[in-house]
């Protein structure tokens, strides 16, 4: 089963609570999420290996520790997963960045691909998948089926906002993959829109309505 990660330090809780508000402008929503990807990025990284490394000090030699392997690549999944990255990439400025295009039909609430691009050795890197909100859980479960098929071993989620189905789908489909969000909601509405949610961020952050 998947481990739920709910990421509720304060600091996140407080931007999370700005940015739901519906007078906040994309601007101050895109620093936000920003801001929050970076402080989640320390709880989705934090099992990944290091290893040793002998250095000299102004003072003495010491063992030290470094990241194993560096081999990371955040995936956004578009469009809003794009506002995810460049707090990721603050923190991990090694990562390569892969892309997944996907968008929900509008009757059907079912996601519809459009795009993807990997970097080529997609299949041996650890992928932090980004998209703010799981709802029916429908993207994420797609995008993730499409990293397996490309070989992905190593995968977690990292959202913002989730609901309990979002949450229920992920674990049927992909047991293997753990999910963080910054907060789990109540429910969805008609139109699979979370609730009380924050709205569509994609539109939130590229300000399209
Ligand atoms: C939103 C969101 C997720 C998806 C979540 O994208 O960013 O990708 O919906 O819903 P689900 O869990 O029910 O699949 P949207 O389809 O609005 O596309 P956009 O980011 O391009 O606006
Ligand atoms: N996509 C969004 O952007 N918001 C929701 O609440 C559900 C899907």
């Amino acid at each position: 089963m998947s481990r739920l990660h709910i990421v509720n330090h304060p600091l996140i809780q407080h931007k999370l609570t700005i940015m739901r508000e519906k007078k906040t402008k994309s601007k101050d929503f895109r620093i936000l999420l920003r801001e929050i990807s970076l402080l989640m990025g320390y709880e989705v990284t934090r099992d990944l290996p290091t290893t040793e490394r002998v250095i000299e000090t102004p003072l003495q030699q010491m063992t030290g520790y470094t990241i194993k392997g560096k081999k990371l690549a955040i995936v956004p999944i578009l469009r809003a997963g794009l506002g995810m990255v460049d707090g990721l990439l603050d923190l991990l400025p090694v990562a390569k960045v892969g892309h997944i295009g996907l968008y929900r039909d509008e009757e059907t609430h079912k996601p519809v691909y459009y795009y993807s691009k990997f970097p080529a050795d997609i299949d041996q890197r650890t992928i932090i998948l980004t998209d703010p909100m799981l709802a029916t859980g429908g993207s994420a479960s797609d995008a993730i089926n499409l990293l397996k098929e490309k070989g992905c071993t190593n995968i977690r989620l990292m959202c913002l906002v989730a609901a309990p189905q979002g949450v229920q789908k992920m674990q049927h489909d992909h047991p293997d993959v753990d999910i963080f969000t910054a907060a789990l909601d109540e429910r969805l509405n008609e139109q699979d829109y979370i609730l009380p949610g924050l709205g569509d961020a994609g539109d939130r952050i590229f300000g399209t309505k």
